[in-house]
């Protein structure tokens, strides 16, 4: 019997807030191979911001259910899975549409499981963010400890878990943030120097640092923040781009680029799954990331979860520049 239950589904692009509806759908019975699972809790995250808006670098054919990233919970087992059992939780395989109280995958297509028990918040996120981190920081550079990264946005969840994968490996960050009030997140996951965006910013962070050379720069924002994070960088400097916060685009001085021999090349992890690794490497990274997230090394800010009968406002709050954490849907709690 299929099971009903609500998801939040978009049929054209546009202003997200106007073009997400919540609906009852119908969610098939898992036939052989499959598995029938609920969600339990599922990230807004920028992407599916940019998704719903009609300007990110994959779009499904809609109408579509958003969201790529959550925790499932197996609820029935289609004939011929014997790897699962009724309740293990696992991450939903990309793709899936995670806005939404069931789906039904692939038992082949799950990459992570976790032990019973874990903050099912921190869980769903590990996705797409902590892999971003681990690989800007270790496939462009071989830092040593001791080295220095620079960063912004670093209020982003994918900011944090920069910083904490940093301090885990034994590198520093410069952590900068767009104003005041971001401060404190960068500060609490240990960031080595947190400072304000601002047009004087290599001068500030040569200061803090003791001149120290800065060999990797990630840069979430684009326009005129690229030429900040370029300016702080040393010669034959590498800044990785990795989001269009934005909206303008990389901004770099010719002459870093011609003089100093500073590097601009950008990041997307879809890319990295899909043809950039095999699945042993992919494997490794999850495995490692799962480790970390469910040890509580790894964590994110949450600021608030929101049943999918408010998917408007949660797409409101997400996108609201004044918010302290991520929003996420938690599908299995109706208010
Ligand atoms: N390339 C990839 O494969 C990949 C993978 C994962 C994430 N990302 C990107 O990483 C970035 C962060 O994602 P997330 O999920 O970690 O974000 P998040 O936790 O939802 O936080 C959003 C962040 O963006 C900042 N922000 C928004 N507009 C900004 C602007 N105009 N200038 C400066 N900062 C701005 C916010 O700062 P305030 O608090 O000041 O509003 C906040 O720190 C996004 O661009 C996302 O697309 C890329």
């Amino acid at each position: 019997m299929p099971i009903i239950g609500s998801a939040v589904q978009f049929s054209r692009t546009g202003n997200p807030v106007d073009v997400v509806e919540v609906e009852e759908i119908s969610t098939p019975d898992p036939t052989e191979g499959e598995i029938l699972c609920q969600i339990e809790a599922a990230p807004i995250a920028p992407s599916h911001i940019l998704t719903l808006s009609g300007v990110y670098g994959d779009l499904p054919d809609l109408p579509a259910v958003p969201g790529n990233d959550a925790l499932a919970k197996v609820i029935k087992l289609g004939s011929g899975v014997s790897d699962f059992q009724i309740g293990d939780q696992f991450l939903l395989p990309r793709g899936s549409g995670s806005w939404r109280q069931y789906a039904t995958v692939k038992a082949k297509d799950i990459i992570v499981t976790f032990p019973p028990g874990g903050n099912p918040l921190q869980l769903s996120m590990l996705l797409a963010n902590p892999p971003t981190a681990y690989l800007m920081l270790t496939q462009y550079l071989n830092l040593q400890s001791g080295d220095w990264v620079i960063q912004n946005a670093s209020n982003s969840s994918t900011g944090q878990y920069l910083i904490q994968l940093a301090r885990y490996f034994g590198w520093k960050t410069v952590c900068v943030v767009r104003r005041e009030e971001s401060l404190k997140i960068p500060e609490k996951c240990g960031g080595d120097v947190v400072l304000v965006d601002g047009t004087d910013l290599a001068e500030r962070v040569k200061e803090a640092t003791g001149g120290a050379d800065i060999k990797l720069g990630l840069d979430a924002v684009a326009g005129s923040a690229t030429e900040r994070i370029s300016s702080c960088l040393s010669p034959k400097a590498t800044i990785v781009n990795y989001g269009l916060l934005s909206g303008e685009p990389c901004q770099v001085k010719a002459n870093d680029l011609v003089f100093r021999e500073i590097t601009l090349t950008g990041f997307w992890l879809n890319k990295w799954l899909r043809e950039k690794s095999t699945s042993a490497e992919r494997e490794q990274v999850y495995a490692l990331l799962r480790d970390l997230v469910v040890k509580g090394i790894l964590f994110a800010e949450v600021e608030a979860t929101y049943p999918l009968s408010k998917a408007k406002e949660a797409v409101a709050h997400s996108t609201n520049g004044s918010k302290r954490g991520k929003i996420l849907f938690t599908p299995q709690i109706e208010s």
